[in-house]
């Protein structure tokens, strides 16, 4: 697959030609209220012009707020929200987020996770984007075979997949699928939720290279070709995950910390079923 990424390196085109800025701010466990307003208020500040929500987190309603007292005009900000696959209709918990999150429309919307099978929801996914609530669809946590099973019975074709997705969560062959699909894969916990900042052959790279364990392993992510949505809440993390556009690892070191994978390099979306 072609990943078209932008002359300025920053965005690359999915598959239905919309374009996504290539690092995103994860708001996965962020607290509605002044946490979540101030993180992505910070991110709009330092440059990020991608937000991830879901109607599960909890907190579309400060996103929104954050976005609006930014300044930053609607457009130049890419807008991510999840359907809550516990609810029955898709197209209607769009029109809730949109409300919540005080937009006309989101940049992009995904299945959370294939709860109840792989394919229930598209439908509805399909309608919402129709009516012009998201721009593109896709899906989150979709293993190889249920992306498939999906794809089966899709008209519109899901553009991402986003996934648990790190060094050492390397799962190769659901990213090699994903890219034979021409379907975009998007890294959530790209740190391992903080706790592959203190793994020892990341800390050996970020010491080679001068830039810190973060740093890497979002850069990481960008080598590899994949969209990376790091979480935090605090202003100069924030600011860190983001200076990662002025360095390259070099094959080597991709090499190394393709090596601390744990999964097997395996098409599983993740390691246990959560619902
Ligand atoms: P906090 O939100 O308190 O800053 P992931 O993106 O893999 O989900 O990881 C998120 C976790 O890593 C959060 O606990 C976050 O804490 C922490 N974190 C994010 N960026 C950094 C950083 N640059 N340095 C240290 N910890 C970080």
């Amino acid at each position: 697959m072609a990943s078209a990424i932008t002359q300025d390196g920053r965005a690359r085109a999915l598959a239905d030609g919309n374009e996504i800025p290539l690092l995103g701010l994860g708001v996965w466990q962020v607290k509605d209220g002044p946490e979540c307003e101030n993180a992505v208020r910070w991110a709009l500040e330092l440059g990020y012009r991608h937000i991830d929500t879901a109607q599960a987190y909890g907190n579309e309603r400060s996103v929104g707020r954050a976005l609006r007292d930014s300044g930053v005009p609607r457009d130049e900000v890419f807008v991510t929200t999840k359907f809550y696959p516990v609810k029955d209709d898709p197209e209607a918990e769009a029109q809730r987020s949109l409300e919540r999150l005080g937009v006309d429309q989101v940049d992009l919307y995904i299945i959370h996770w294939p709860q109840g099978g792989a394919t229930w929801a598209w439908d509805g996914m399909q309608r919402a984007q129709q009516a012009g609530y998201a721009k593109s669809i896709g899906l989150s946590n979709f293993n190889v075979a249920e992306l498939d099973e999906l794809l089966g019975i899709a008209e519109a074709r899901p553009v991402v997949n986003q996934v648990q997705f790190s060094p050492l969560k390397f799962r190769r062959a659901l990213l090699d699928a994903c890219e034979e699909r021409d379907v975009a894969l998007e890294a959530y916990s790209p740190l391992g939720t903080g706790r592959h900042l203190s793994d020892a052959g990341v800390l050996a790279i970020a010491e080679r290279v001068g830039r810190t364990p973060a740093q890497v392993l979002v850069r990481w992510c960008l080598e590899r070709d994949l969209i990376v949505l790091p979480k935090s809440t605090h202003r100069d993390r924030i600011e860190e995950n983001a200076a990662i556009f002025d360095f390259e690892l070099s094959a080597d070191d991709v090499a190394a910390l393709d090596a601390l994978d744990t999964t097997d390099g395996t098409d599983e979306a993740q390691e246990g079923q959560w619902w």
